[in-house]
């Protein structure tokens, strides 16, 4: 079954490649008894100390204006637990391996403060530390995942964080976490051994981090003796797949969990583009870059398959989203974007790609939360707003932790400027209580598509659903117009002998239910 989901998927990508564009695209899903359970935390994300993701976005202290709770704006709160975010990430990106956790516990009054050398040179108070953190993944029913520093510190700091974070009582680290108002200890998991190693992490050889990680791995213990440690390695940049070979080859399967990835979405790196004011030709490449996003889980897959055949070790793509030239007027180092239907087709399309490959990723984390990159919540003052890929998440959460329907399918192309790319995007599951979903994702800037539908395997008798589309590509909410993109009904449907009929418009997202 591994081996005949992925290479289903691989077919399909490489067919629709050569496809000419047809009138009606075939879709069959069906029902596999050794398919893959969708991991919920597929649906993470992730919060930086990166211009107005935490101070100005999430956090604006206990005495702003702005309702709040331990200084959390609430209505980020309310849209995250109505997201039901499975996860988050933090303290970082490249702002973990500078962050040094003690100084960011205690009174806030007492902690000294720092300059965030990456992100715009500004200085932070650390008045948002580990327990506000920890708290605030505790109020939102989220699963945190610290991403703690090893390019600027050390085996005891390090280990010193798990011990605060873990363990019950009587150490020196849990007495210090009490002293500081925290009788119990949290609940975290999922670590991250360092970010980016090949990078702002330390610039190291896959093979020295391979080493350094087994130094670090070895000395975190989960004290609580509950349900273990998710350690997760700082992974690969886009397609260097000699450093996931290393990292599956150096390092004994005791001490991991987690390898990560990283991929953006961008027009060109070095001229990005604005995130409102594109034209089709950028449209076409950012959408080329989402889609490789198939290629490189397929290939860094592989080769965990080689050295992980029982596929005991996840693939953890722990930073993906949209990345372009930041809004006008605003700090270039702060990383502030708008978000608009190309956005929507990213998400839909890069989370069918995860939900297809579930097998082996098992988590991943949308860049960032608020106010930065992809972003799902803008903040301006006292005003909040919903993006495109806040709706398009809320949409698939239908697939957290559903069983994978494969799906077979041809896709018709999106064509510009004689290059061509699969228009159709499609992934499937079945949750605990036997609802079929399907998600279905048409990127062609101007083509609708008929899809035709095969249910025969599953017992659907109506199909009904939410869409996302907008009149233009390069729509988005703004403050002015916060509801001008807002997911809507689609008319239900009847299934005739196992196969129902849809019109996907284009640039749209639907989602859609079988009963
Ligand atoms: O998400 C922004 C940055 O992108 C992160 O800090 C880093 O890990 C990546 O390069």
């Amino acid at each position: 079954m591994k081996i005949l989901k992925r290479s289903t998927v691989l077919m399909t990508f490489a067919f629709t490649i050569f496809a000419s564009a047809q009138e009606t695209t075939k879709i069959k899903v069906s029902e596999e008894s050794e398919a893959p359970v969708i991991s919920k935390h597929i649906y993470g994300h992730f919060s930086e100390h990166l211009g107005r993701c935490i101070y100005g976005g999430l956090y604006v202290g206990e005495e702003s204006v702005v309702p709040n709770t331990a200084g959390v704006r609430n209505d980020i709160i309310d849209a995250l637990k109505e997201l039901q975010i499975p996860n988050l990430r933090w303290p970082g990106g490249c702002f973990a391996d500078t962050y040094h956790w003690k100084d960011g516990v205690g009174p806030k009054d007492e902690r000294p403060t720092m300059v965030n050398r990456w992100w715009g040179g500004v200085t932070e108070d650390n008045s948002f530390g580990t327990h506000d953190f920890l708290n605030l993944c505790e109020t939102l029913g989220a699963e945190p995942y610290l991403a703690a520093n090893v390019g600027s510190s050390t085996v005891q700091e390090f280990t010193e964080y798990v011990e605060y974070v873990l363990h019950k009582g009587g150490s020196p680290m849990a007495e210090w976490r009490k002293e500081h108002g925290r009788d119990e200890p949290w609940k975290v998991k999922y670590w991250g051994v360092g970010n980016e190693m090949w990078g702002c992490g330390g610039n190291m050889t896959a093979e020295h981090y391979a080493d350094v990680y087994r130094q670090y791995a070895t000395f975190m213990t989960d004290w609580t003796n509950s349900d273990g440690l998710f350690r997760i390695a700082s992974g690969a940049n886009v397609d260097d797949y000699h450093w996931t070979e290393v990292l599956m080859r150096d390092v004994p399967k005791h001490l991991i969990e987690g390898v990560a990835l990283h991929s953006y979405s961008f027009v060109e790196w070095n001229e990005k583009g604005s995130s409102i004011d594109y034209s089709e030709e950028q449209y076409f490449s950012t959408m080329k870059t989402a889609l490789k996003m198939d290629t490189l889980v397929t290939k860094h897959s592989a080769i965990m398959d080689k050295y992980d055949p029982d596929n005991t070790i996840a693939l953890v793509v722990d930073e993906w989203g949209g990345w372009y030239e930041v809004m006008e007027g605003t700090n270039p180092g702060f990383l502030y974007q708008q978000n608009t239907m190309r956005d929507a087709m990213i998400a839909g399309t890069t989370l069918n790609i995860f939900n297809n490959h579930a097998e082996r990723v098992k988590m991943a984390n949308l860049a960032q939360t608020v106010n930065v990159l992809q972003a799902v919540v803008l903040t301006e003052g006292e005003k909040m707003l919903l993006t495109p890929t806040y709706h398009v998440m809320k949409m698939y959460n239908v697939h957290q932790d559903a069983k994978l329907l494969p799906v077979e399918f041809d896709s018709p192309t999106y064509d510009f400027e004689g290059e061509a790319l699969p228009a159709i995007s499609v992934s499937a599951s079945k949750d605990e209580s036997g609802d079929v979903h399907i998600s279905l994702v048409n990127i062609d800037a101007h083509k609708e598509h008929t899809i035709n539908l095969s249910l025969e395997d599953l017992d659907v008798k109506r199909l009904s659903g939410t869409i996302l589309t907008s009149e233009n590509l390069q729509d988005y909410n703004s403050f002015e117009t916060p509801d001008a993109i807002q997911p809507k009904e689609f008319s239900s449907i009847k299934v005739k002998k196992g196969i129902a009929e849809v019109e996907l418009p284009p640039f749209s997202v639907l989602v859609l239910k079988g009963e």
